[in-house]
C-alpha cells in the first residue's frame, strides 16, 4: 500500500447541509488529492435496531459496511452535543460494530475528527468516542483532532484559516503514516 492508491472511509455525524464538519471533511479531501474519499451517507441509516439487523442489514447500512471494510482507513468527523457523542455518530459506530464477531471496525485504523463553531474544538465529544472506538478497533488512532471556532469558510465550504489548514494536513499525515505503520 502506497500514499498514491489510499482510500479512507468517512463519516460526518451531523446530518445538516452547512455542516462545520462536513466542511472539514471537504477541506481535507481537498488538500489530499492522492486519498480517495469515500463519503458515507449516513442519512437514510436507521436507528440501531437488533430485531431489523437479525433480518439482514438495510441497504443503507451494508453500503456503510462495505465502504469501511473496503478502506484502508475510517475517519469519523463528529460534532460534539451536550459534552458528548452525537446519536448520528453513535448510531453509525454501533451498526458497523455489529453483527457479533463480524464488525467492519477490527482492525481498522479509525481517526476522529471534530469540529465546532465554538472554542472548545470538541474536546469532550473526542475523548467520549475514543473511549468507545478504542475498544472496537485494535488500529484506533489515539491523536484525535479539534477543530475549534471554524468561521471562515469560502463560499464553497472550504476552511481557509491557515492555522487550522496546518494542523489538519499535520494530523492527516499522522493518520496515513498510522495506517502505513507495519
Ligand atoms: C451543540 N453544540 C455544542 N458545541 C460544543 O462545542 N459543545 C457542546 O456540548 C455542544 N452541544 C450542542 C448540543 C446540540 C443538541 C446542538 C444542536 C449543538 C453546537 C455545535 O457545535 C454546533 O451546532 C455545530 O455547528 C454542530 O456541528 P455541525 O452540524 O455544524 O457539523
Amino acid at each position: 500500500m502506497t500514499s498514491q492508491t489510499l482510500t479512507l472511509a468517512a463519516l460526518v455525524g451531523s446530518l445538516r447541509t452547512a455542516s462545520v464538519n462536513r466542511w472539514v471533511l471537504d477541506t481535507a479531501a481537498d488538500m489530499t488529492p492522492e486519498i480517495t474519499w469515500n463519503r458515507v451517507d449516513l442519512r437514510d441509516v436507521p436507528l440501531y435496531n437488533q430485531d431489523v439487523e437479525d433480518t439482514g442489514a438495510p441497504e443503507s447500512v451494508q453500503r456503510m459496511r462495505d465502504a469501511v471494510s473496503a478502506a484502508d482507513g475510517l475517519v469519523v468527523f463528529t460534532p460534539e452535543y451536550n459534552w458528548s457523542v452525537p446519536g448520528v455518530t453513535k448510531n453509525a459506530i454501533d451498526w458497523l460494530s455489529r453483527p457479533f464477531g463480524e464488525s467492519s471496525l477490527v482492525g481498522k485504523p479509525v481517526g476522529i475528527v471534530a469540529a465546532t463553531p465554538g472554542r472548545s474544538g470538541g474536546e469532550q465529544v473526542r475523548r467520549h468516542l475514543s473511549e468507545s472506538v478504542a475498544v472496537l478497533s485494535d488500529r484506533f488512532f489515539p491523536t484525535t483532532l479539534g477543530v475549534a471556532s471554524i468561521n471562515h469558510v469560502t463560499e464553497d465550504g472550504f476552511v481557509t484559516d491557515p492555522e487550522t489548514l496546518g494542523l489538519l494536513r499535520d494530523w492527516l499525515d499522522g493518520f496515513t503514516s498510522h495506517i502505513q505503520a507495519p
